[in-house]
């Protein structure tokens, strides 16, 4: 019997960064910064990433990249892995992104790649809390997403993969 399984998911977009809340602007600024620590002379794409950590920490990462091309690692997994060893117990609040390109002008929002998904829903999973995603152009328009769940449906999880109990 065939039966169609959909996966609904909406996020915001909003014209400028100044129209979203402070808080995430401020978060947006930091991203910003983190920018400035990019390694990033193979592709000449910077990526920025800032967590906000129900502590009020804030957790920054940058792409990281190497001429050995996939030993490089994403901003968004910079920071996340960041938090995971630094601040193991305590919830990732929202995430968000920014990128800044030598080839020209991000003015789309920067979505995470499939791999920083993937790595964000697992932590969004086992925090059971949603983590709100707000990605950002360098100048420009901005998306929200209130969950990760929404930016990769169907996401692999399976039971039978060895977990401790
Ligand atoms: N990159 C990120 O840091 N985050 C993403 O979500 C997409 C891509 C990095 C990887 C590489 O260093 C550069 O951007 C170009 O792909």
């Amino acid at each position: 019997m065939k039966k169609t399984i959909s996966h609904n998911s909406e996020i915001d977009s909003y014209s400028n960064l100044s129209e979203l809340p402070e808080e995430f602007q401020n978060l947006v600024l930091r991203a910003k910064k983190a920018l400035e620590s990019s390694y990033s002379p193979y592709s000449g794409f910077g990526v920025g990433a800032a967590l906000k950590l129900s502590n009020g920490e804030i957790v920054l990462g940058s792409n990281q990249e190497n001429i050995a091309y996939p030993s490089g690692l994403c901003a968004e997994r910079v920071a996340i892995f960041s938090a995971g060893t630094n601040y193991p117990d305590t919830e990732i609040k929202t995430i968000a992104i920014i990128a800044k390109s030598l080839h020209g002008d991000v003015t789309e929002p920067v979505t995470p790649c499939g791999a920083c998904r993937q790595v964000m829903i697992e932590f969004e999973t086992k925090q059971t809390k949603p983590i709100t995603v707000i990605m950002a152009g360098s100048n420009g328009e901005v998306w929200v997403s209130n969950s990760v769940n929404n930016l990769i449906p169907f996401y692999f999880s399976s039971p039978v993969v060895g977990r401790a109990k």
